[in-house]
């Protein structure tokens, strides 16, 4: 059992570890230097699409939200983030000219599958982003991109969630025929696990044990990822916490604010760093405990734990990506907590 983790405490510890592997499969022969090639999908299968729609549950949902932000932003097409178990139950209006985008692990999830299944038959065209080939989700959409992360065995889902976020990263690219070769490979050097690092949350995990609950914040693509931190935090700590957009935290959450509030900060150098620095100082000054993870030092909160100074806020992305897994591993050991087998959840949800 232990060689089956590699020497790591969990599964989830040796699957953090993997990510920088692990996304190295998930680009090869797709990120090169002449552009983004998927073999799986025939650049003609998008044409005519004006919209996208995504669906998904759980962690691949955050995965599609940061989708929303690459795509928009680099292939100028509409998308919309939608939770599967909503979207199977509200008659959505599906138009032939969308794309219909299901992003999901196991391949297996009732209600992703069943969002497919109905798009399929309004006429939609379908893509899956999918970890296991040959599962239902996999069998029903018209093409599907794997996701290559291997098996996954955390219920905590870590490297799964990397490699959706690389590939809906390369589609953003493919779509708007941008070239992020430099990027991509630099992002997935980002998640090379430093041990130094590694210790240094461990060490200051103590500090947020006892706290009445967690925030995280970030604007932009750091605001799903603050979504994703929040929840794998709870997932297996079981102290609550939330994921909210920077700057909405002064529209009541604020009111939180004391020192038993624990705030993780995602503050990136390339994406509205000062509007982002003042949303932590109003949390400061209301006396919070804040953690802020960034390439540039704020000395006014309580941690700080530094990235490397990058240009391209993917590059940030991955690397707070670890960070935010580790400390929600740190803390979640620290309560003693089994953190491969969290209480009441399901590595996969195949009932309804
Ligand atoms: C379960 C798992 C989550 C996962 C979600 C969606 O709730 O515990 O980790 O994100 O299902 O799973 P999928 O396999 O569709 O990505």
């Amino acid at each position: 059992e232990s060689a089956k983790k590699g020497g790591f405490r969990f599964y989830m510890e040796k699957e953090i570890y993997e990510q920088f592997d692990i996304l190295k499969e998930t680009i090869l022969g797709r990120n090169t230097e002449d552009g983004i090639k998927f073999d799986e999908v025939d650049k003609s299968f998008f044409n005519g699409i004006n919209n996208i729609i995504i669906s998904a549950c759980g962690t691949s949902y955050h995965a599609g939200l940061v989708g929303k932000y690459l795509i928009e932003r680099n292939a100028k097409i509409r998308v919309d983030v939608e939770v599967a178990s909503e979207l199977r139950y509200r008659n959505p209006l599906l138009t032939k000219d969308t794309l219909f985008i299901v992003i999901s692990q196991s391949g297996e999830t009732a209600d992703t599958l069943e969002t497919l299944k109905m798009a399929k038959e309004a006429g939609l065209k379908t893509l899956a982003l999918c970890n296991v080939d040959n599962s239902s989700i996999v069998r029903v959409a018209d093409k599907t991109i794997l996701l290559r992360a291997g098996i996954e065995k955390g219920v905590a889902s870590t490297k799964a969630f990397a490699t959706q976020v690389m590939t809906l990263w390369m589609l953003s690219n493919y779509l708007g025929d941008i070239n992020e070769y430099e990027a991509i490979n630099s992002a997935i050097e980002a998640t090379k696990v430093d041990t130094a690092l590694h210790e240094k949350i461990k060490r200051l995990s103590k500090r947020y044990l006892h706290g009445h609950g967690f925030f995280f914040i970030g604007r932009d693509i750091f605001f799903p990822l603050a979504l994703e931190g929040a929840l794998k935090l709870k997932e297996i700590s079981y102290i609550h916490a939330e994921g909210y957009p920077a700057g909405e935290m002064k529209h009541g959450p604020i009111a939180l604010a004391d020192p038993e509030l624990f705030v993780v900060a995602l503050l990136s150098k390339n994406i509205l760093y000062e509007k982002t620095k003042s949303n932590i100082e109003e949390l400061v000054a209301r006396d919070a405990t804040v953690l802020t993870i960034s390439s540039e030092f704020i000395e006014m909160t309580d941690d700080f734990v530094k990235i490397k100074n990058s240009n391209h806020p993917m590059i940030e992305f991955f690397e707070m990506m670890v960070i935010t897994q580790l400390l929600a591993l740190e803390v979640a050991v620290r309560m003693g907590n089994d953190v491969d087998m969290p209480r009441n959840l399901a590595k996969s949800v195949t009932v309804e």
